[in-house]
């Protein structure tokens, strides 16, 4: 038989009675944790979102209430009215804030039963994460996921109130729009009215709120849902959200201290100071010390060490001596075993134009002096893992790159980028040797926030044979190199920046063209008929002709922010309904089929 509530009144939430509330009467309402009968005593653990009680009910004391209490199981919801009392010295659980009292049972109501659950929140060994995201509410529960979604919530509104009081408006933007360029696929809502029609959801806000600059607000934001039909990993979900904004006439510079406020007061919501302003780099810098336009700075950067090598040393080592000869220091790792270094060769995922050099102890054999030098430039210390990286292929064989000036070429670039994701691989294969350096987890308040600057305005798309946007093509290119937007358009770099935290990618924005004269010259160098950008951004273009400020702004994942708050290693973490890599709903099962009829109204037939 199950209770009513009544008129009842919760006095206190599970999680707030302490020693001197001793003596007190009190109402709790919540979950049933845990059970111990131990005959005449029945022990139960009360729990809401703030913590447990203890509640003790005694057979000798109401034979009626301790009856009702052994008919109570896992999960049960309860109201319970009794007297706080002050644990004896040896019964007190250090472990839990109210571990000090306990509620001695006066009424018990059973507000609700529950079936036995697929597995218990107070369970410390989890179930698959398939069982986990089918009964989400039961997940939900669990100290953790409470946990998660509290830092959340704290850390949004932190951030909310900081942009408020710097004067940002939040201002909501369309869903049901057209399709903003992000590089993804886009989602689509078929219209019933014109069928044939559709709108797409957003992958962004981006041309929003630069038509927001347009209407003269300002200073936006919004903490805002985006859409993006890509392949999913641990750091990508289908809907995400961003913490959004554009300001008017901003250089870069107050963009990032704009999101360096903003981020600093979301951290300290999670309890952690962190240094302001964030050191910056180039993103040719990046790929140099880094080989990746998002450093993860926790662990040294790479040298390029090809001047420590003799002519002759390069010949012996077969190796390009055009190209960068990239040392990977990793400190701390001590001796590896023969195995060891087997599986470093089966990490370095380098396709072609690199070669690795796994063992530097037979390097030194060989090269007792370059490899001295290399010690030295490098700052090596007896125990620190150096692995080297090199070009591979003939010399001039990579001399010719058409009209590229960057100061990385494209061929140095493979090097780079090859030593850098191994310098990661590494970095996390020997974390537990190399404390420092954790992928996730909280790393020790070891916050290394980067901006990297002076990305460049097109990447060359092999598929498409032409060049694409390499932020979107409403970016603005550098001043200076505007005269290069046709002779030679890798060498442009524009006016975008990456916020990123320890090797995660937080943000990306831009300074954006506000003429439309640039625009559409953006649009040409991107290959695009002036139909074409007509068709697709009409609407945009013309807008940018009634008197644009000039303008810029950010975007940065909320999700990642609170994933890496978390010390949580998937964005499934800090989501409350996640999807799966397959972009599933697990709990309600969507995506689903339509029925016939729906399909009819909307003019889609679908091909089986
Ligand atoms: P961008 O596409 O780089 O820029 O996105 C900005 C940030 O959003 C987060 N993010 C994601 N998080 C989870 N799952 C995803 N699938 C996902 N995709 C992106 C990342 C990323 O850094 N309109 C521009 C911003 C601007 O120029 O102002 C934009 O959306 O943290």
């Amino acid at each position: 038989m199950l209770d009513f509530l009544g008129d009842l009144r919760r006095t206190h939430t599970c999680g707030a009675l302490r020693a001197p509330d001793s003596g007190k009467q009190a109402v709790l309402m919540g979950w049933v944790n845990r059970r111990r009968d131990l005959g005449n005593l029945i022990f139960i653990d009360v729990r809401d979102r703030t913590g447990v009680t203890q509640v003790v009910f005694n057979k000798e004391r109401d034979p009626a209430i301790h009856q009702k209490a052994s008919t109570l199981r896992n999960e049960f919801v309860i109201a319970v009215t009794g007297k706080a009392k002050q644990r004896v010295a040896d019964t007190i659980n250090k472990n839990i804030p109210t571990g000090e009292v306990e509620l001695i049972a006066q009424e018990l109501r059973i507000l609700n039963d529950s079936r036995q659950p697929p597995f218990l929140p107070s369970e410390t060994v989890l179930p698959n994460e398939e069982m986990r995201l089918k009964y989400r509410y039961i997940d939900l529960r669990r100290d953790a996921m409470q946990q998660n979604i509290e830092l959340r919530h704290k850390v949004s509104i932190a951030i909310r109130e900081h942009l408020s009081a710097q004067g940002f408006f939040e201002i909501e933007t369309p869903f049901m729009t057209r399709s903003t360029p992000e590089g993804a696929r886009d989602y689509l809502v078929p219209s019933r009215v014109q069928p044939g029609s559709f709108y797409a959801l957003p992958q962004s806000p981006q041309l929003f709120k630069q038509i927001l600059m347009i209407s003269g607000f300002d200073r936006y934001f919004q903490i805002v849902r985006c859409f993006r039909d890509e392949d999913l990993r641990a750091d990508r979900q289908p809907e995400f959200t961003q913490i959004d904004l554009e300001m008017s006439y901003p250089q870069p510079e107050r963009v990032w201290e704009v999101v360096e406020g903003f981020l600093s007061a979301a951290f300290k919501a999670a309890g952690h100071e962190i240094g302001t302003p964030f050191p910056r780099m180039s993103y040719d810098q990046a790929i140099r010390l880094y080989g990746s336009d998002k450093p993860d700075m926790r662990l040294p950067a790479m040298t390029d060490v090809r001047q420590a090598f003799t002519s002759d040393n390069l010949a012996a080592l077969a190796v390009n001596p055009d190209l960068p000869i990239v040392a990977i220091r990793i400190p701390q790792v001590g001796e590896l075993s023969r195995k060891e270094r087997d599986e470093i060769k089966a990490m370095f995922l380098a396709k072609g134009s690199a070669k690795l050099f796994e063992d530097f102890k037979r390097l030194e054999k060989s090269f007792p002096q370059s490899t001295a030098g290399i010690r030295q430039e490098i700052a090596a210390e007896a125990n620190d893992l150096i692995v080297v990286v090199a070009g591979d292929g003939k010399p001039g064989e990579h001399k010719s790159e058409g009209g590229v000036k960057r100061e990385v070429k494209q061929h140095d670039h493979a090097v780079y980028t090859a030593a850098g994701l191994l310098r990661i691989a590494l970095g996390q294969k020997y974390a537990d040797r190399h404390g420092a350096f954790k992928k996730s987890g909280v790393p020790a308040n070891d916050f290394r926030f980067l901006w990297v600057t002076d990305f460049p305005m097109f990447e060359w798309d092999e598929d498409g044979q032409r060049w694409a946007a390499a932020h979107h093509p409403f970016t603005s290119p550098h001043e200076h190199d505007m005269d290069k937007l046709e002779s030679d358009p890798a060498a442009v770099r524009a006016l975008a920046y990456d916020v990123v935290l320890n090797g995660t990618e937080l943000g990306s924005g831009s300074i954006r063209i506000h003429r439309q004269d640039i625009q559409s010259k953006i649009f040409h160098a991107l290959g695009m008929t002036e139909d074409e950008a007509r068709s697709r951004f009409g609407f945009f273009l013309e807008a940018l002709e009634y008197g644009t400020p000039p303008h810029g702004g950010i975007a940065l994942g909320l999700d990642r922010i609170v994933m890496i708050l978390a010390g949580a290693d998937s964005l499934r973490e800090v989501i409350p309904f996640p999807k799966t890599a397959r972009a599933v709903d697990l709990m309600v099962d969507a995506p689903t089929p339509v029925s016939e009829a729906q399909l009819k109204e909307l003019g889609i037939v679908v091909k089986k």
